[in-house]
Order: C-alpha cells, then structure tokens, then sequence
C-alpha cells in the first residue's frame, strides 16, 4: 500500500505573518477530520522555524501536517553565501524537501550532478527529497514527453542504491501545467506516472511499488478528485491552491 500524499509548495509565497495565518487556518481545518494522507507544507527557508514551532505547538502528540523545505544546498557547511544545508533544515524539523523544481532547474541552472548531492545529503540528514521531473510544453509537443523524463530520472535517482530509492518521493509536475491553470488530463497524468513507475523498475523492481509519485500543475478542488483517482497517482504537489486554507484542505479532501 503507497503512502497518500499532499504537499504544498508555497513558493516565494507570503510574509511570516500570513505563513502564521495560513498555518492556523490549516490546523483548524484539518482539525476537522481524520485521514490517512500525509499533508505536507513546504514554506520560504525564513519560515520554517516559526511553522514548525505552531505545527507543534498544535501536534504535542500526533502529527498531522508535516514540514518540507523547497531546496537545499548541495554541500554540507561553509563559504556556500546564501545557502541553506540539510542540517540546517532538520534543526528546524524539516521532513522533507522538494529537490530538482523545474523553476529551480530552469531559473537557477541547477543540474543533475548537484541534485544528485543535494539527494544523498538530505537522505544521509533522515530528510525525504520529493524529487521533481516534468517535460517543457515543446518537447510534449515533439513527443518528447516520456525520453525526457526517463532522462531525468536515470540521471540522477539511478545512481541511488535500492534503499535510498525506497525512501524517495516523485512529483510529475509537467512544466506547461505549472501556473498556468491548464493542468494535464487524468489520462495524461496516469500514463505518464505508469511510465515513471516502469522507469524505476527497471532499475530498482519491485521498490517501483512503494515509491509515491505526487501529480503537480494547477492542480485544485475542481480536479483533483479525479487526478487522484488514476492508480498510479498517489497525491499532489500543489502550489497557487496550497496558498489558500481551505483550497488546499479541499484538495486532501479529494481522496
Ligand atoms: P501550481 O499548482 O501553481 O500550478 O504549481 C505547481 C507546482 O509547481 C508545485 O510545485
């Protein structure tokens, strides 16, 4: 059985105060009722440390909405200006981190090589990277779609050994659907998520089956009932509908 899984990815989204706002609109709302989903949110680096001590503050026992990072860096400490290490980011709590966005890959040059660290580093720090693949409007377009993809994937998470493979998250955001309110169809998503289940077989068997791959691309209420009801879909990462109570709680809903 796959873990069910929602994440938020607020972007360079919000002040603190409105961070704080949301988070207590969200633990009020998913007060509300139980569910087997793991909610994430992943808040700006200078955040986290005021979400996490709310999300405790809230969760003394049981936790129920988990905190990610949107990045990290690619070394461990030291003359890296600017920054944020994986350690840095499990003195905050941190549980996760999205690694390898295509808004990072396209906008901040990041390559295969560095994700690859920035992998190994956050597994070594008990963090999960929710890693992000997804393919430009043109090369769907050329019918690209599933050798880009592929390509992301060997390049950096088939050097993983099958443990590390085991702990990984994968986000399908394809980039045409990323803020643009054109989210891909059910069938798309489900073909290519069937697709990138296959890729990690290939490599890794049967651990191809416990890897959770998260939908992402204006991904909202109105269709994420039916994104999420493709197999091969277990969850979403969402970003404008994340930034808004009850929208994202809706979408947890969806399941
Ligand atoms: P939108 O949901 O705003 O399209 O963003 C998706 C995304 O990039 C999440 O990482």
């Amino acid at each position: 059985m796959r873990k069910k899984i929602v994440a938020g990815n607020w972007k360079m989204n919000t002040t603190i105060k409105e961070a704080e706002v949301l988070v207590k609109d969200l633990t009020a709302l998913v007060d509300e009722f139980d569910t087997d989903v793991d909610i994430i949110v992943c808040p700006p680096f200078t955040h986290l440390d005021s979400v996490a001590r709310l999300l405790a503050k809230q969760y003394d026992e049981k936790e129920k909405i988990y905190l990610g990072a949107q990045n990290c860096a690619d070394h461990t400490s030291g003359a890296y200006t600017g920054e944020v290490s994986v350690n840095m980011l499990k003195s905050v709590n941190c549980k996760y981190v999205i690694l390898g966005h295509s808004e990072r890959r396209e906008y901040y040059h990041e390559n295969s090589a560095s994700l690859y660290e920035k992998i190994e580093l956050a597994l070594n720090a008990g963090i999960i990277p929710i890693f992000c693949v997804g393919e430009k409007l043109e090369e769907r377009e050329s019918n690209r779609h599933f050798e880009v993809v592929a390509e992301q994937i060997k390049d950096v998470l088939y050097r993983l050994k099958g443990a590390e493979m085991s702990k990984i998250i994968i986000a399908y955001e394809p980039v045409w659907a990323i803020g643009t309110g054109k989210t891909a169809t059910s069938e798309q998503a489900e073909e290519m998520h069937a697709y990138i289940r296959k890729v990690v077989a290939d490599k890794f068997g049967d651990v191809a089956d416990i890897v959770p791959i998260l939908y992402g691309g204006s991904c909202k209420p109105s269709n994420a009932q039916e994104i999420f009801s493709k197999p091969n879909v277990d969850g979403g990462l969402i970003g404008g509908a994340s930034l808004v109570a009850k929208d994202f709680v809706d979408i947890v809903k969806s399941f």
